[in-house]
């Protein structure tokens, strides 16, 4: 259980690493939280017209998620699935709540995106594909990560063999409520159809 404590407190302190806020500060580009939606992530660094930061962010956050999948294996090999799903549940929560700001993080697509694909890669890449399409034919990236996180319970079940109780299944379910949450103001813009398209200024 203190294996499991310490795998919980690592994977926060992992997805608390706000990339977006560090990239767009070092290359001079100022408080990506006084940009646009004020979100941390790479939608909104994309705001600042820096693409390369963008991609960077979305990258490093991605990465952040899946690493922290790794440290739990690597740390937990008698329960590596438990011990897996539990990093990936914190990665995320340390992501949108960190407490390096005040609990006021980012949406979690891009670290919830890197943990599923580590956790569950067949459904990992169903999730990407469908952010993506949806992203590209709608051009509003809020639009892609809100159908992908709420399909995600629903690509994760398998005829015959879906067992609900999974440690994957409840971190899939947890992860897309967290983000889901933290989408809230979007989804309150895309009923009003303010929500602004990929690369648009305001929010
Ligand atoms: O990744 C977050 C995205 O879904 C929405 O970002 O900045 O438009 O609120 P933003």
């Amino acid at each position: 259980m203190p294996l499991m404590a310490a795998v919980a407190f690592l994977s926060y302190l992992i997805g608390s690493i706000p990339f977006g806020l560090v990239l767009t500060a070092l290359s001079g580009n100022g408080d990506i939280r006084k940009i646009g939606s004020g979100n941390i992530g790479a939608t909104n660094v994309l705001r600042t017209g820096r693409k390369g930061l963008a991609a960077g962010t979305l990258a490093l956050d991605g990465t952040k998620g899946a690493f922290a999948v790794f440290c739990a294996f690597v740390l937990c090999p008698f329960h590596t699935l438990a011990a897996e799903s539990l990093a990936a549940i914190f990665a995320v929560a340390g992501h949108c709540f960190p407490v390096w700001l005040k609990f006021r993080g980012g949406k979690g697509v891009a670290t919830g995106l890197g943990c599923i694909l580590a956790l569950m890669p067949g459904v990992g890449l169903c999730c990407c594909a469908l952010w993506l399409i949806f992203a590209k034919v709608t051009r509003i990236s809020s639009a892609g990560a809100i159908i992908a996180f709420a399909a995600l319970p629903l690509l994760m079940i398998r005829p015959g063999r879906i067992d609900f109780s999974s440690p994957a299944y409840v971190a899939g379910c947890l992860i897309a409520a967290m983000i889901l949450i933290r989408h809230h103001a979007n989804i309150t813009r895309l009923l009003k159809g303010t929500e602004p398209r990929i690369g648009q200024k305001s929010a």
